[in-house]
């Protein structure tokens, strides 16, 4: 990381959203700028409908922005690619698929089959502690071990860039813990991009090199907080001096924020 040179992996030029509401046209995003570098891993808070999953969708391809653009790559963004994995708050599993071919689906996608394929699915299912449930259907799992399936399923594609929406927001505190510390070991061993949205200050600050505060909609980008702490991250870097004084400080900025839509 220090001292590395780093390419610019994504560009968020300008960005606008509006869509068309039942009472008018709704601002979600307004003048979104930003640039992520390849490998950094940036969190992305701000108050409920400022415009978070708007912004993933559109860095996803899932969705067109009203104007400006992101480029991937190189690239102009225009609809989905392999080289963008999203996990959403809701797990989206196949039911009629098992857990192990579920998380082999897009390894099968992608060209990858057989014992290959089923290699690289059981590692990322170990990664989520569900081995013993890899030949099981998905509405024999509870909600949080079918949304460790997504994760694994979305980490076993091994994508350049990972886009997180809420990923562990439907979880238990322990399960929760416990995927942020996988992720962060997995991040500091494989050091993917990753773009990710949370409601949880904590998990922000635990995860990310920067926080990107949102404000109340029409969604701006209200603040960048660079994370002085190094990795590698545990939680009880949770209880250091310095990532209290950082929690207050975008705490106290997310609440401002909550505050105006609240008005
Ligand atoms: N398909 C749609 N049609 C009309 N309005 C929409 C649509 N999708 C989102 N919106 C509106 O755009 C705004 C931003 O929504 P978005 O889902 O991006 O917010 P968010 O920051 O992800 O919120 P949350 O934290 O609750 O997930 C909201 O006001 C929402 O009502
Ligand atoms: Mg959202």
């Amino acid at each position: 990381m220090a001292g590395e040179e780093r390419n610019i992996k994504v560009v968020i030029d300008d960005v606008r959203k509006t869509y068309q509401g039942r009472t008018g046209e709704v601002t979600a995003l307004n003048g979104v700028s930003l640039n992520i570098m390849e490998n950094e891993f940036v969190t992305v808070v701000g108050p409920s409908g400022c415009g978070k999953s708007t912004l993933l969708n559109i860095i996803a391809g899932l969705l067109e922005p009203t104007s400006g653009r992101v480029i991937c790559n190189g690239a102009e963004v225009h609809g989905t690619g392999m080289d963008r994995g999203v996990v959403f708050q809701q797990y989206a599993l196949f039911p009629w698929l098992t857990v192990k071919k579920n998380v082999m689906f897009p390894l099968n996608m992608k060209g990858l089959k057989g014992p290959q394929a089923e290699e690289l699915a059981m590692k990322y299912i170990k990664m989520v502690d569900l081995e013993k449930f890899c030949d099981h259907y998905p509405k024999e799992l509870s909600g949080g071990m079918k949304q460790r399936v997504a994760i694994a399923r979305a980490y076993a594609a091994e994508p350049e860039i990972l886009l997180m929406d809420e990923p562990f927001g439907a979880l238990d505190a322990q399960t929760r813990t416990q995927l942020q510390q996988d992720l962060l070991d997995t991040w500091e061993r494989e050091m993917k991009t990753c773009f990710f949205i949370t409601h949880d200050v904590d998990e922000a600050l635990i995860l990310g090199q920067r926080v990107i505060i949102m404000s109340a909609r029409p969604g701006r980008i209200k603040d960048i907080v660079d994370i002085d702490i190094p990795y590698p991250r545990s939680q009880e870097t949770k209880m250091s001096p310095r990532f209290l004084e950082l929690k207050n400080y975008i705490w106290s900025q997310v609440y401002q924020e909550y505050l105006e839509v609240r008005k």
